[in-house]
């Protein structure tokens, strides 16, 4: 582990820490591993290189000293209420975050919160700066860090810097909108990799540069007039495929899975979706796919039931205020006119869950819906196939999340045509068990062999190569 304030071969700089703030008993600060692949990923590679991973650990003025949590070394940045507001709420939530996704909100462009958001960036690639060891590798995270490439690079020279996309990045007509489009693409050009999840997001990287900035490119790569070489490319993140599968298979986990049915009545189909609570998911339209197809008579209240967890996020942000209220009106009217005593339609759970609470939901579902209208990746649709050990259930998968590149034998569907949802849901429901177990068996095949720690290798390695080291490669694991 490095001296917490010494300096470390190995900095991971991402908007959250791994870790969140809890009250215990006692009324005193315990930090919990938040849910989430990330720092599963990177744990391994973190402790056998003594890494420092350098975020926000939420909440308004937290200032507390760099410690160690479970191996690793954590240095937190304090974030302000106005810089809450301008950075995270505003800037990466209300104008990257809509943007990227395709416009499924409309993007609110700010001239304080791009200035908030310069500044923030600029505090983290400090920080990183003042941690990183001379020749260290520097693994920057997503679209709220997009400045500290460069930032970091012109503080930091001797760095190696990976940067890594966890969300969409746009085509070239959207991204054009933002008034600060040529900053953005030149504070990621600060990295030597800059990893995306899709081929068609790179692409769309490369295109950028070349119209925009003028640099010469070459499929994926970007020769900069400095003599340097930037490289774009695809690596689609996974989950803990075998943490998923062995929690899934505890007696724990499988007694819960039972209760759960049995708390929702035994019915014969259950349905779930499980998301944060985003504009981006889909969730509004699924609802009422599910819906009109019992007001139909196709399904019914007594045999099948709609479970949707969604998790709290943002609920500062005016977009998702209007979602939850939306979202609320539809259960609520739903399970008013068609559930009977005892049976809503829909089992609406507006809460976050432990990891074990999730892997008994995706026991207990017959059929997943994942059907966002634009998704980096979602974890979820693959951590429901790592948890169908038995090769049973069925996963309904929108053509527009980034997994579905991988999870070709889900039942796709494109989440703006309804009915063309309703047919899936209800092929997907009566799909006979030979057909959903071939399904589930490759799906699994695919997710069990490109995992999240095959994910974070590959990004390392590839680093290594884009800019070999100056005397020190970073330690390989044992678990990758
Ligand atoms: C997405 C983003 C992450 C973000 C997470 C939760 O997955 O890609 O960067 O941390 O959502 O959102 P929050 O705003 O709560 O960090």
């Amino acid at each position: 582990m490095p001296p917490l304030n010494g300096s470390a071969d190995l900095v991971i700089v991402a908007n959250r820490l791994p870790v969140e703030p809890t009250t215990a008993a006692d009324g005193s600060t315990e930090w919990r591993v938040s849910p989430g692949g990330l720092v599963t990923a990177l744990e391994p590679i973190m402790r056998a290189n003594e890494g420092l991973w350098i975020g926000w650990p939420g909440g308004t003025d937290v200032d507390v000293e760099p410690f160690e949590h479970d191996g690793m070394t954590l240095d937190p940045i304090a974030l302000s209420a106005e810089e809450i507001g301008g950075f995270y709420e505003g800037f990466s939530n209300a104008t990257i975050w809509p943007l990227y996704h395709d416009l499924v909100a409309k993007p609110e462009f700010h001239r304080e919160w791009w200035d908030s958001y310069v500044d923030v960036n600029r505090r983290f690639a400090e920080r990183a700066a003042d941690r990183a060891a001379k020749n260290a590798t520097v693994w920057v995270q997503d679209y709220q860090l997009q400045l500290v490439p460069q930032l970091l690079r012109e503080l930091r020279p001797d760095l190696r810097i990976g940067f890594f996309l966890h969300i969409p990045f746009p085509p070239a007509e959207l991204f054009q909108q933002l008034p600060w489009r040529r900053q953005l693409i030149e504070g990621l050009l600060g990295a030597d990799l800059i990893g995306f999840q899709l081929p068609g997001g790179a692409a769309n990287f490369v295109r950028l540069v070349r119209q925009r900035v003028g640099h010469k490119t070459h499929r994926d790569l970007v020769y900069l007039p400095d003599g340097r070489t930037v490289r774009a490319e695809a690596f689609p993140i996974s989950i803990d495929y075998q943490g998923f599968e062995e929690l899934a298979r505890t007696d724990g986990v499988q007694e819960r899975a039972a209760s759960i049915r049995h708390a929702l009545g035994d019915p014969q189909t259950v349905f779930l979706g499980i998301d944060r609570l985003d504009y981006t998911k889909g969730i509004y339209a699924r609802l009422r796919a599910f819906s009109e197809l019992i007001r139909d008579g196709e399904l019914d209240v007594d045999s099948s039931v709609f479970v949707q967890v969604a998790t709290p996020s943002r609920e500062k942000v005016e977009e998702y205020r209007v979602l939850r209220d939306e979202i609320d009106r539809l259960v609520g009217r739903v399970n008013g006119d068609l559930g009977r005593i005892g049976r809503p339609a829909i089992s609406y759970l507006h809460s976050s869950y432990p990891r074990e609470e999730m892997a008994a939901l995706y026991r207990a579902a017959d059929v997943m819906v994942v059907t966002p209208y634009r998704d980096g990746m979602n974890l979820v649709a693959k951590e429901y196939v790592a948890c169908r050990w038995d090769d049973g259930g069925a996963l309904v998968l929108s053509e527009f999340a980034g997994s579905a590149a991988e999870l070709r034998q889900a039942w796709q569907v494109n989440p703006y045509d309804l009915n063309g949802m309703k047919a899936a849901l209800m092929d997907a429901a009566g799909a006979e068990p030979r057909d959903r177990q071939r399904r589930m068996r490759a799906m699994r095949k695919t997710v069990r062999q490109a995992d999240v720690a095959a994910w974070a290798t590959s990004f390392l390695d590839e680093l290594d190569d884009v800019r070999p080291p100056h005397g020190k490669r970073l330690k390989p694991t044992l678990t990758s």
